[in-house]
């Protein structure tokens, strides 16, 4: 591919990435018309919604410079794994890759791959790719996503291997391409970043400092979603709550969850992280008052017991947590609470251990992501006296064992109900799947032709971690 790079490029963004897609795609169209050949590329994501949302933005850039995504991964010509770190297995699957990959280049010696995401932010990983994993041809990190189109252009360029890694953020840049996974939901950033340093969590390092975008960005994004048919968004930062502060005309979070309900188009507006230092009474007020917003609500709990909350950092205790949770279920009754749950913290003892079961107890949660402690370079707990498998994976299985009776509890309370689901994609049993007000996920039958619609179902079986149930007929319109 020969990119004319001699061409000057604006110091302005978005401005100045467009240019580089411009050339990109120049050279692209001109090696198709001479090889006959399209260039394909292939994205696996890991981790959280972040990764995802800025997952879409990358293949945004590649669709319109004009690669398509491959059938499969060895078929592509430009492999990239958007990383996490949060847990030490998501990094080992990374190293797994790299040396399967290695094998890719030896059939396609065109192809080349990129890592980018999480990961990338920790110098003790950058050292180990960059020793000895020479397979690799682009490193980027989380604080220049955006500049893409920009490094590809110059290792196609160099024909050499390009690592760009910021140890902070710069400008929050706006309006550049994405590419959504469906056409009628999307997730939309609302902040980035993380100020809360929870002693257990790399995000805060490799993230950088909260900081919001600004309300009429946001509102000018989802305008344009509801324009294209969307009906539902998903609002992501990692403390929802706190958004809007540093802004210079400040706004709360709730106060932006009314302006964001006056959009006509979006039905259904859902927010992913909460943190229950942050969670204000506004908040809950604005849960039970806009009828857009839907009755879920992750609030991650971590642990129940207020002696390793406190170690933890997470500025809320026992009964705080529990505190919150009741007025949430005051004010939205019927609402789904899902959380967060660590086991194995530094130190944890059988007595706090049994509090966080107490706690999913009284609580009665509808779901939960449930971890192991890792260990992760650079955090506070990383040097605190671990706790040994022997003790932590039984008690990871004793928490399980609580939250599916807990689960399926619920599950029961909610069976013979109908709920409006949007149906979202055909699943492996040839069944539509998709999601209630309250996030639970229900199979059920009913026409392709459905997908995108919000249609009523009514539960009739509990799967625990799913629903089958069925499409109310006499409500459908032709
Ligand atoms: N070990 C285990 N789980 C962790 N999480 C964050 N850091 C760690 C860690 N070091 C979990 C928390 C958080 C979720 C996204 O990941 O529960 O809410
Ligand atoms: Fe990590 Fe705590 Fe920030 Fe969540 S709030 S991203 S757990 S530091």
């Amino acid at each position: 591919m020969t990119i004319d790079m001699t061409r000057p490029a604006p110091e302005k963004e978005p401005e100045r990435q467009y240019h580089f897609m411009d050339l990109l795609k120049e050279a692209l169209e001109q090696e198709q018309t001479e090889s006959g050949k399209t260039r394909t590329y292939s994205i696996t994501t890991m981790g959280c919604q972040m990764n995802a949302r800025d997952s879409e933005k990358l293949r945004g850039i590649l669709e319109y410079i004009g690669y398509r995504e491959a059938a499969r991964e060895k078929d592509a010509d430009l492999v990239i794994y958007n990383t996490c770190c949060v847990r030490e297995n998501a990094e080992q699957k990374v190293y797994g890759k790299l040396g399967y990959l290695k094998g890719f280049k030896k059939q396609n010696p065109n192809l080349k791959i990129c890592l980018c995401g999480c990961m990338m932010q920790e110098d003790a990983v950058l050292e180990k790719i960059q020793k000895s994993y020479p397979q690799v041809d682009l490193i980027f990190g989380t604080h220049n996503i955006y500049k893409f189109a920009e490094l590809l252009a110059t290792m196609e360029e160099s024909g050499s291997r390009i690592i760009d890694i910021w140890q902070a953020h710069g400008e929050i840049v706006e309006d550049l391409p994405s590419l959504r996974k469906f056409g009628f939901k999307a997730s939309v950033n609302i902040m980035f970043g993380c100020d809360n340093f929870c002693t257990y969590c790399i995000v805060p390092y490799v993230r950088g400092r909260e900081r919001s975008r600004k309300p009429e960005e946001i509102l000018k994004e989802i305008r344009d979603l509801a324009a294209d048919g969307v009906k539902e968004i998903q609002l992501l930062g990692q403390n929802v709550n706190s958004y809007g502060r540093g802004l210079e005309e400040p706004i709360t979070f709730a106060e932006l969850l009314y302006k964001i309900a006056e959009i006509e188009g979006i039905e259904r507006i859902r927010f992913m992280t909460s943190h229950p230092k942050d969670l204000s009474d506004d908040l809950i007020q604005a849960m039970r008052d806009i009828p857009q917003l839907m009755p879920h609500f992750h609030l991650p709990l971590q642990s129940g017991s207020s002696e390793l909350l406190h170690r933890m950092n997470r500025h809320y205790d026992k009964a705080r947590y529990l505190e919150r949770a009741e007025a949430l279920q005051a004010a939205v009754p019927g609402i789904s609470l899902t959380t967060d749950i660590i086991v194995g913290f530094p130190g944890e003892t059988e007595e706090d251990f049994e509090e966080t079961l107490d706690v999913v107890r009284k609580v009665g949660f509808d779901s939960a992501f449930t971890f192991i402690y890792s260990p992760r370079i650079g955090t506070p707990a990383a040097v605190m006296e671990q706790a040994p498998e022997e003790v932590t994976k039984p008690r990871f299985d004793r928490l399980l064992k609580v939250l599916e009776e807990v689960i399926e509890e619920n599950n029961q309370k909610r069976l013979h109900q109908t709920y409006h689901v949007l149906a979202e994609s055909v699943s492996k049993n040839g069944m539509l799947t998709g999601r209630t007000e309250t996030n639970q996920l229900v199979h059920f039958e009913a026409p392709e032709c459905m997908i995108g619609q919000i249609v009523p179902v009514t539960l009739d079986e509990s799967k625990i971690y799913y629903f089958i149930g069925h499409l109310e007929r006499t409500c459908i319109i032709a």
